[in-house]
């Protein structure tokens, strides 16, 4: 059985082509996204990868789901309501119908024979069609890819509904709308919600128990394939939730797979937020990916970040200061423009206070800055804003269970118009522009009946997540660089921790290194290289101490080369720490060559990885960038030999994300074009020749 499905799995990888002689991975989809009434009278929106259609009579409802694109299927199992919010303890479905008679499997004619008003349910009104909004400005900096378009290029519908007659009359100024947007060229479908009380009163307790509600069939969820991938906007870990579950009403037949997702808020009590004017949800993404093909599912997944949180593409080099005294600055930014790196960063522990408003402070501070800025050079720094931050006792976050309070700050007290107003300032006052925050607010309650943007302990978790992303989105618009340990890029957020364990960095330099590079090749799985950030304790870290840190420079030349390449060469950015970049002409040299590569190829080295051979130090490693839609360079193979031996071999690389089908030409570091032929699966035998400890890359076009 095993073996027929892993068969099953790769025809369909093939069959890609077959189905729509075209991937929107590797070819530019032109179609744009249309919606149109069906001849049946439903609505249909479909962006010819993806197609979504409602229902519009009796009621509204999603009455299929299709991936167009890969497998031609229908993803959807049944009819669902739109979502379910509760007003004032009363639980109400928005839209749908009355349950199927059965939802083991969509019976269609079934459905149109006998589909029934649910009653009870916000009714449907009335649909607006427009384009895809922003959820912030955003104009792409520091050499992001030129092709972003922002907002995305797609569809925006919303759907209004009305509540149900026998609602009490305060719920009848509620308007629930439900949001869908369609992008154009990618099989993804982001979908939330807006709560607007047009009488103002505010006296409504609001809970939203479910964003999505989507009953799909087996292969789509995880206890298939997880041919759909499903997320929402928010971090991971903070109130909000994508449910994978069996639908109780179908287990009622047994037998059958009924696999059903519920996006939804906490799941450890419900949130009850008193709903003034508006309210909006989470958005939901559900990207059709339609494969198991674990390198097809992470490209996949990039789109959909380099799409919706575009910034996340700037990659500027920075260097990671520890010694914020002026004149160590100003050396180290003339090292930085010496060499090309692009921002520094005062580390923590460099003492940089940024809440500062100390007069003298804050002017060499800025005098310091402006020196940076007159040599091409952006400057940020590192604050503790949440998490173990200890502020004010009466902005401290109250734990519900004790009563007492955490070690925790509480993002919805003072501390917030506090922390922005301090960050502002000094950003206005200095020319700093960029941040890294340590402790984005991480999840936690707060039973507080008495700060000033929360009620008590049901609205805390809600409030503090957005009062944090709204804390990103002020900076984004202000284009500033945010690295952020967390996962706000919907909000803003730049970057993040690749993914490492904070004690490799303390491991000795060559066993750092290997793990590192094997850390990075999964990480870049799951993440594009732009969005992870690495380190080189050129000082030591937290441990490890001579051994382990980069310094002296000179007398670690070749660890230090093999840090810059394995970095710069994947895209990475790391947090090169320490008070210098470079200690003799040989390492300045060094740091030059690979910061000179990075610039010169960046266009491809920020794009997405694919995965050839993971280091496991018994031979050569490698991994190549691709671009398909470059009209030049579509790919750049770097290779790494850790072994004590020279090596001569063959490299196998899969050429299908070039979007190379019969020919490719290889350079090997700028020397000639050599021509291979690509075999019936699209890769080519690369050959390999290294000496000990060597490094080579590779151009493809
Ligand atoms: C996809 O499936 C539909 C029916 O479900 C069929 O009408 C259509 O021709 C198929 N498309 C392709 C490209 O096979
Ligand atoms: C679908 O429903 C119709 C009408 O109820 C029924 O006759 C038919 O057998 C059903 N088809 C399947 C495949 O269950
Ligand atoms: C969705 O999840 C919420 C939170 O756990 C839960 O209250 C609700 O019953 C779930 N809805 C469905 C239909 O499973
Ligand atoms: C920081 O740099 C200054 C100037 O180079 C130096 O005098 C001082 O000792 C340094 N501080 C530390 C902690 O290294
Ligand atoms: C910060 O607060 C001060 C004092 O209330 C106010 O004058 C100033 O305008 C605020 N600045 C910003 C950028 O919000
Ligand atoms: C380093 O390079 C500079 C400029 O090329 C040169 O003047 C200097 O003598 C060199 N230093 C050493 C120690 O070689």
């Amino acid at each position: 059985m095993k073996f027929s499905y892993y068969w099953i799995w790769h025809l369909l990888l093939l069959l890609i082509n077959v189905v729509s002689s075209r991937d929107w991975l590797i070819d530019k989809i032109t179609d744009v996204t249309t919606l149109r009434i069906t001849p049946l009278g439903t609505l249909l929106l479909s962006n010819t990868l993806i197609s979504r259609e409602f229902l519009l009579d009796p009621d509204f409802a999603t009455i299929d789901f299709r991936d167009l694109h890969t497998t031609n299927s229908s993803l959807l199992r049944c009819v669902k309501p739109e979502a379910i919010i509760t007003l004032d303890g009363i639980k109400y479905n928005i839209g749908g119908i009355m349950p199927n008679t059965q939802c083991a499997y969509f019976n269609r004619t079934e459905f149109w024979r006998t589909k029934t008003l649910d009653t009870t349910a916000f009714h449907f009104s009335t649909y607006e069609v427009g384009i895809p909004k922003a959820p912030f400005k955003y104009t792409p900096k520091r050499s992001a890819p030129a092709d972003i378009q922002w907002p995305p290029k797609g569809i925006h519908l919303s759907i209004y509904f009305k509540a149900p007659y026998y609602a009490p009359l305060a719920h009848k100024y509620v308007t629930v709308v439900v949001n869908y947007e369609m992008y154009d060229g990618i099989p993804l479908i982001a979908k939330w919600l807006d709560i607007i009380d047009i009488s103002g009163r505010g006296d409504i307790d609001l809970s939203i128990n479910s964003v999505e509600l989507l009953a799909v069939n087996q292969p789509w969820s995880p206890f298939g394939h997880s041919w759909l991938y499903i997320e929402d906007d928010q971090p991971p870990g903070h109130g909000t939730n994508v449910l994978w579950t069996y639908d109780v009403e179908v287990n009622t037949i047994p037998g059958s797979f009924p696999p059903l997702v519920n996006c939804t808020y906490q799941t450890d009590h419900e949130i009850v937020v008193p709903l003034v004017t508006q309210l909006t949800s989470f958005r939901v993404h559900e990207l059709v990916v339609g494969s198991s093909d674990e390198e097809r599912r992470a490209l996949s997944k990039h789109r959909l970040i380099r799409l919706l949180a575009p910034h996340t593409q700037e990659n500027p080099i920075f260097f990671h200061m520890i010694n914020a005294s002026s004149s160590a600055v100003r050396a180290v930014i003339d090292q930085m423009a010496e060499v090309g790196f692009e921002m520094l960063i005062y580390s923590f522990g460099s003492g940089f206070d940024m809440e500062s408003d100390d007069e003298k402070y804050i002017e060499q501070i800025t005098s310091d800055i402006a020196y940076a800025h007159s040599k091409g050079i952006e400057v940020g720094g590192y604050d503790l804003i949440a998490l173990t931050r200890q502020v004010r006792p009466d902005w401290m976050a109250i734990d519900p269970s004790t009563g007492k309070p955490r070690d925790s700050v509480c993002f919805a007290s003072g501390w917030y118009d506090y922390l922005l107003n301090r960050t502002l300032t000094f950003m206005d006052r200095t020319g700093l522009i960029m941040v890294e925050t340590d402790g984005p607010y991480g999840g936690y309650s707060c039973a507080s009946t008495t700060h000033a943007h929360h009620r008590n302990n049901d609205d805390s978790v809600y409030r503090q997540n957005i009062l944090q992303a709204n804390y990103f989105k002020i900076l984004r618009e202000r284009t500033v660089y945010i690295n952020q340990p967390d996962y706000y890029f919907y909000q803003g957020g730049s970057k993040t921790g690749m993914g490492y364990n904070e004690e490799q960095y303390s491991l000795p330099r060559w066993m750092d290194i290997s793990v590192s590079r094997q850390g990075m090749f999964d990480d870049t799985y799951q993440r594009i290289p732009t969005v992870g950030w690495m380190f080189v304790p050129l000082t030591v870290y937290h441990g490890g101490g001579a051994a382990a840190q980069f310094e002296p420079l000179v007398a670690h030349q070749i660890e230090y080369e093999w840090a810059l390449a394995q970095y710069l060469g994947a895209g990475v950015a790391a947090c090169y720490r320490g008070f210098r970049l470079y200690d003799t002409n040989e390492t300045k040299a060094l740091v030059t060559k690979w910061v000179n590569f990075y610039k010169k190829y960046r266009s491809i080295l920020i794009r997405d990885i694919i995965h050839i051979r993971r280091a496991d130090m018994q031979s050569i490693d490698s991994y190549m960038h691709i671009n398909p839609y470059s009209n030049d360079i579509k790919g750049l193979i770097m290779v790494f030999n850790p072994t004590s031996e020279p090596v001569d071999t063959n490299l196998p690389v899969p050429l299908y994300y070039t979007g190379l089908s019969d020919i490719a030409q290889v350079s090997e570091q700028e020397d000639s074009w050599v021509f291979y032929t690509l075999a019936r699966d699209y890769h080519i035998d690369l050959p390999i020749v290294l000496p000990p400890l060597g490094i080579t890359w590779f151009l493809i076009r």
